[in-house]
Parts: C-alpha cells; sequence; structure tokens
C-alpha cells in the first residue's frame, strides 16, 4: 500500500521534473519524423497533378470548396479532375457529390476500385466502403494509414475502361487538422500544390497558421488561401456584412489571397442535395449579386491554381 503510493509520488515528482508533464519538449525544435528508411514519395498511378485543399481548422469548407475547385477547373479547363476524400472519421464527398446510394465501388481485374462517377466527376472515398451512411470509423493511427496508403495508390482513376486516359487533375479533400493524414500524404506522394481554407476569424486563423506550418515541414508546396465564408450580402442591401471578421488578419499569414468567396445559403443547401453550387449557379444565378460575386471569385481561384499547376517551377 505504502509503496504503490511513494511510486506515485516519486513518477510525479520525476514528471513535474520534465519540461512539462507530457515530456514534449517546449524548447527548440520539435521532433521530426525521420524519412530515412521510408519509402520516396511516389506519383498517384493515372493522374497527373494532384492539389490538397486543407486548414488546421475544422468546419471552414474544406470539402465544399474542394467539390467546387474540382467542378470549376473541370468547366473553365476542360480538365479530367476527380476528387480523393481523405477524411477517414468525417467522409463528406459521398453527400457532396450525391453519391450516398452509389453503392459500392467495382474492382479492376487486378483488384483496385473503381470511382464513382456523378455530374461527370469520378470520386473515391473511405465513405464508399463502410456498411452504411451511419457507420463510424473507430480506427487507430496504423489503420488509419493504411487506408490512407490504399485509397492513395488502389484506385484506377481509368474507371473502368483500362486504355482510359486518367485525370490531369485530382483534387484531394483533407480532414481538419495536423495528423496521421497529411503526414501520410507528405510523405507518400507528391502534392503539386494546397489550397488552404479559412474563415477570416482569428480562432479558424490560429489553427490555420499551424496547418501552414505543419505543410511547410512536411514539404507539401502552397499555392495559396482562399477565404470562405468571407462575407454576407443581404438579398436587400448592397453591404457586405463580415460575420466572421475583416480579411485584414488573414493576409497577415504570408501566403498568397487567392481570392474570397461569400457565405450564400446556396452553397449548403446545394451541398446537402449533392448539387454543389459550381453547378447551381452556372445553370442559373438566383442570388443576385452575391452569387456572381461567388462565380467570379471561384474563376479567379479556379485559375489561379491551374496556372500554378502547369508553370515550369509550379508553387512560386
Ligand atoms: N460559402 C459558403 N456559404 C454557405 N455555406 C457554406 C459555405 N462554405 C461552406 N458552407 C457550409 O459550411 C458547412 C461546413 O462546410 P464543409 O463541410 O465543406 O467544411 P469542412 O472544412 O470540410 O469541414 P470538416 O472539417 O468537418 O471536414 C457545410 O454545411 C457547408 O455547406
Ligand atoms: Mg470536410
Amino acid at each position: 500500500m505504502m509503496t504503490s503510493r511513494l511510486q506515485r509520488l516519486f513518477s510525479t515528482l520525476r514528471a513535474l521534473h520534465h519540461d512539462n508533464p507530457l515530456g514534449l519538449p517546449k524548447r527548440g525544435e520539435p521532433p521530426v519524423m525521420p524519412r530515412r528508411g521510408l519509402p520516396p514519395r511516389r506519383s498517384i498511378p493515372n493522374v497527373k497533378k494532384v492539389v490538397a485543399v486543407a486548414s488546421g481548422k475544422g468546419g471552414v469548407g474544406k470539402s465544399t470548396v474542394a467539390v467546387n475547385l474540382a467542378f470549376s477547373l473541370a468547366a473553365h479547363q476542360r480538365a479530367r479532375v476527380g476528387v480523393l476524400d481523405l477524411d477517414i472519421f468525417g467522409p463528406s464527398i459521398p453527400k457532396l457529390l450525391g453519391l450516398e446510394t452509389g453503392g459500392e465501388p467495382h474492382l479492376t481485374s487486378s483488384g483496385a476500385l473503381i470511382p464513382l462517377t456523378n455530374h461527370g466527376i469520378p470520386a473515391m472515398s473511405i465513405g464508399f466502403l463502410l456498411p452504411g451512411a451511419d457507420a463510424p470509423v473507430t480506427w487507430r493511427g496504423l489503420m488509419v494509414q493504411k487506408a490512407v496508403q490504399q485509397l492513395l495508390f488502389d484506385v484506377d482513376w481509368r474507371g473502368a475502361d483500362p486504355t482510359g486516359p486518367g485525370l490531369d487533375i485530382l483534387v484531394i479533400d483533407m480532414p481538419p487538422g495536423t495528423g496521421d493524414v497529411p503526414l501520410s500524404l507528405g510523405q507518400l506522394v507528391n502534392v503539386d500544390g494546397t489550397v488552404i481554407v479559412s474563415t477570416p476569424q482569428d480562432v479558424s486563423l490560429a489553427d490555420v497558421r499551424k496547418g501552414i506550418n505543419a505543410f511547410q515541414k512536411l514539404s507539401i508546396p502552397i499555392i495559396g488561401l482562399v477565404l470562405n465564408q468571407s462575407y454576407f450580402l443581404c438579398p436587400t442591401c448592397k453591404t457586405p456584412h463580415e460575420l466572421f471578421g475583416s480579411s485584414n488578419s488573414a493576409k497577415a499569414l504570408g501566403i498568397e489571397l487567392l481570392g474570397e468567396l461569400p457565405l450564400i445559403p446556396g452553397v449548403s443547401t446545394g451541398g446537402d442535395a449533392g448539387l454543389p453550387y459550381a453547378i447551381l449557379n452556372s445553370r442559373s444565378n438566383t442570388d443576385g449579386v452575391a452569387g456572381q460575386l461567388w462565380r467570379e471569385a471561384m474563376l479567379a481561384i479556379t485559375e489561379r491554381v491551374w496556372d500554378v499547376l502547369h508553370t515550369e517551377h509550379g508553387v512560386p
């Protein structure tokens, strides 16, 4: 009894004696994962360029921006574009692309997954492989890494036709934060550029700054920042309401501002209905000035992403 109390006391004292109780170093460089022993980064089979859409923060519109960017690249640059959902714990792509009831992906003769397609965009998500829309993923790190690896390398982006051309661009929808998935992506794959998404709010930007630092440490190139839900234009007035603060703090992040997308109810209702706003808005703009501004900003973002991906040196 006494012995175990003493043991507990001594182990507590040992922990307090350290920089901090968890034993994590407070000063100097944080520990880095050694690359030695890891396989070299690979290209994704049948994909020419890879763009990740990411943020250190959750719920800021990464998945929404990812699907709309994919459509916009396909529509304006006549590119063959696909979407890969790397959000293992909270996959949104099946819903956003209206593929929730699309069934399970088929396999090629060599056992690769064939993407499901809607609105002309092929997509792959762990959500297609789960027993139901409400089935949770309760995996530890190693299982997550394995799933990420399979989604990156065991999908045939030529589809069911093995002589097909594959993709010009694969847009990857990243999960929030700086955990296992960005780490695996950075270690396994050559990423050509990353679009960072944030709302202008300080509480988002603080996490986004960490996300940017993580991507830079992993040598994943960053194309720039999309400020989403940047302002709201009510239908009866023309004044932009900056519900989440002004874009000034975002400009201090030190990366290029690619565009500011307004908050529009049609973006979220369209997403819930599996109809990305880029399609809705191109059919008919029922949101007036706000719809027009969203479209112009998305076009500018698309053109900049395309240009950066296709310049000789890639991300500046
Ligand atoms: N510009 C916008 N206008 C209106 N609603 C938006 C806009 N952008 C995103 N939304 C809505 O905000 C919510 C969060 O968006 P989304 O799921 O894309 O974020 P996320 O960053 O991918 O989240 P998570 O971190 O959980 O993956 C969704 O309901 C979406 O429809
Ligand atoms: Mg998401």
